[in-house]
């Protein structure tokens, strides 16, 4: 089914392009949107992208108002509301090692996380929690699902998917799951959209304009030695986990506990740091965590 968008709000090619091209600096190879694709539904615009990604361009933009079957990570599902919120897709060729692709999901947080704060004068008030999460006042209104083909030692190609709760009630929609649906949601955040937040609705299309130009910036700095360290400063300084008790748990259900310990911060390849005692192959007693799903614990 597709919703046409309230009051105008319309993310179509028509309203977001002219945005963008006044935002972007030129002088970048690429640009996140350029081509754009607007679909009114589709299942997933990851899956659907992923499906072309060998024979699309680099920063392909694939997005829709009506989201029927949206993936979150660990197999989970993410929901939005037709017309509402901003659910898209870019198709990246990192020239990263995939040991250091957490660094992807990083330069996306961080991308949004500026375009909030810059934005909407949320500065202060948006943190990210390890790796893919942006939250605001503490809740989530924003999550990222990196998806790559590897091949040899390189990247072939990466879908970063983006949902961001602008005008919709996430907290309604989940609470209206049925039952054996709602255990996926244990240990999440509580979700949150702008629009609850402020007291007043998003205008989507200049919000999606604004993030398709912060993110070609920020994934072409990876690129560079000197856009990685400023990425890092720019997860750091907002980093939500940072000096709290964690825990970290594998499996799409969390059924295994991976460590415990003090979160200590992101290290240069992305990878989230863990102060965790009693781990004897832990050099300077950190474990480096590449995968898992992070809750703050009540005590270490
Ligand atoms: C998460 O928090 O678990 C990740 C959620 C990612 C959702 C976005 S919405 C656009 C893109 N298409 C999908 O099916 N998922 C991502």
């Amino acid at each position: 089914m597709s919703v046409p968008a309230r009051n105008h709000d319309s993310v179509t090619a028509a309203m977001v392009l002219p945005l963008l091209f006044e935002l972007v600096e030129p002088g970048f190879p690429w640009v996140a949107g350029v081509p754009y694709e607007y679909l009114p539904s589709v299942p997933s615009t990851n899956a659907a992208l992923k499906d072309v990604a060998a024979r699309s361009r680099t920063g392909t933009a694939l997005v829709t108002d009506d989201q029927t079957g949206g993936r979150g990570r660990l197999g989970r599902t993410w929901l939005s509301e037709p017309g509402q919120d901003l659910t898209f897709s870019v198709l990246l060729r990192p020239p990263l090692e995939p040991v250091r692709g957490h660094l992807l999901a990083l330069a996306t947080g961080v991308a949004v996380a500026e375009v909030l704060e810059e934005r909407l004068g949320l500065r202060g008030q948006v943190a990210l929690k390890w790796p893919n999460d942006v939250l605001l006042a503490g809740k989530k209104v924003c999550g990222i699902l990196m998806e790559a083909s590897v091949r040899g030692e390189g990247i072939e190609w990466a879908v970063a998917g983006v949902g961001v709760n602008v005008n919709g009630e996430p907290g309604r929609l989940r609470d209206s799951l049925p039952l054996e649906r709602s255990a996926e949601w244990r240990g999440r955040p509580e979700p949150i959209s702008l629009r609850e937040h402020l007291g007043s609705a998003v205008t989507r299309a200049p919000l999606l304009a604004g993030l398709l130009a912060r993110l070609t910036f920020r994934w072409s700095g990876l690129e560079r030695e000197n856009g990685v360290t400023a990425l890092l400063e720019g997860w750091r300084s907002r980093d939500a986990l940072a000096g709290r008790p964690v825990e970290v748990f594998a499996g799409a259900d969390r059924s295994e506990l991976v460590v415990t310990g003090e979160a200590a911060g992101v290290g240069p390849e992305g990878q989230l740091l863990v102060r965790a005692e009693g781990v004897p192959e832990a050099e300077d007693g950190l474990v480096e965590v590449f995968a898992g799903d992070v809750s703050v614990a009540a005590s270490v």
